[in-house]
């Protein structure tokens, strides 16, 4: 956050982050007419009130003749006003029709939003935790929730969309600096809404078409163990499951392996390969005492060389 104070040039900069976006600047421009002019009116409200208040602090210059009114006063301060805001109707109204008309060209990316954490599903086939675009090219994202209400948002893109559970809402950016950058959750969405957090990596057309390749393999040569310790910290294991032993939303990882869970129908079942399976792929099944059941499943999320990852993550957390 620092560094982006440094590097802001304009007062635009003082309370946005840079405009990386095709429609950043026109958003900024908007917030920043109705801001000046917001400034504007309370500045005459404010001095007026003080002027006034010293005016007739006292009674010694009597009172004032009785007024009846002020054709001229008040036809400005109706039309002026009136001026503004269909400025501003007709400004934003375009704005919003561009935000929300998605470009032909654009490449499609698949969202699923749920309890808490963001997922991108790529044509190409497989799931992603960050969201990877090309630069200056426009991207739509068909966007669905899982569960709950949830809100996609990047600050520096200053594109925000509501993501509604039983439909699929779209919006759409197009990146225009290589970079990295913040997604947020903006709806509150239970326990760990704030955490629920995301990056949007934009790449050149090149660099992007190595990461599609790559991304599309599952990498064998990564030890199992690495794996699955990149899969904790990427797909937000982290943001229920502690790996020290503090208890967070779920319990903590850490010296779990080959104990016996006690569940809330009573039952008791050792953390073994199947059981760490059972949990990832249909988490509500069994339910620790203690805890409640909140966790998404990763059915189609995971792949099995992941899962083994995890499995042996977790064997590692002694
Ligand atoms: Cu999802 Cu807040």
């Amino acid at each position: 956050m620092k560094e982006k104070f440094e590097d802001a040039s304009t007062l635009q900069n003082l309370w946005m982050p840079d405009q990386v976006s095709t429609i950043a600047p026109e958003v900024d421009s908007l917030f920043y007419f109705i801001l000046y002019w917001v400034y504007f009116f309370l500045a005459i409200v404010v001095v007026g009130a003080i002027y006034f208040g010293w005016k007739y602090k006292s009674n010694e210059r009597g009172t004032t003749q009785p007024l009846d009114h002020n054709n001229l006063l008040e036809i400005t301060w109706t039309l002026f006003p009136l001026f503004l805001t269909m400025v501003v109707f007709f400004w934003g109204a375009k704005s919003y029709l561009k935000m929300n008309i998605v470009p032909y060209d654009a490449m499609e990316v698949n969202v699923k939003a749920q309890k808490w954490f963001f997922s991108f599903n790529y044509k190409e086939g497989f799931n992603s935790s960050e969201l990877v675009v090309p630069v200056n090219r426009p991207v739509k994202l068909i966007m669905e929730s899982q569960d709950v209400l949830h809100g996609f948002y990047v600050p520096d893109f200053r594109v925000k969309m509501d993501i509604i559970p039983n439909r699929y809402m779209v919006t759409w950016f197009e990146a225009t600096k290589v970079g990295e950058y913040d997604i947020l959750c903006t709806e509150y969405c239970g326990t760990a809404h704030s955490q629920m957090l995301a990056k949007v990596k934009v790449l050149n057309q090149e660099d992007y078409d190595k990461w599609l390749e790559k991304a599309n393999v599952v990498d064998e040569s990564i030890p199992l163990v690495e794996l699955g310790e990149i899969i904790y910290n990427k797909n937000a294991c982290n943001t229920c499951h502690s790996i020290d032993g503090s208890n967070m939303i779920g319990p903590s990882f850490k010296g779990i392996w080959n104990t016996t869970m006690e569940h809330t129908d009573g039952s008791k079942v050792l953390v073994d390969e199947n059981y760490i399976y059972e949990s990832i792929i249909e988490p509500q099944k069994k339910i620790i005492k203690g805890y409640e059941g909140v966790m998404p499943s990763y059915k189609g999320i995971l792949r099995d060389r992941e899962i083994l990852g995890v499995v042996e993550y977790i064997k590692s957390l002694k």
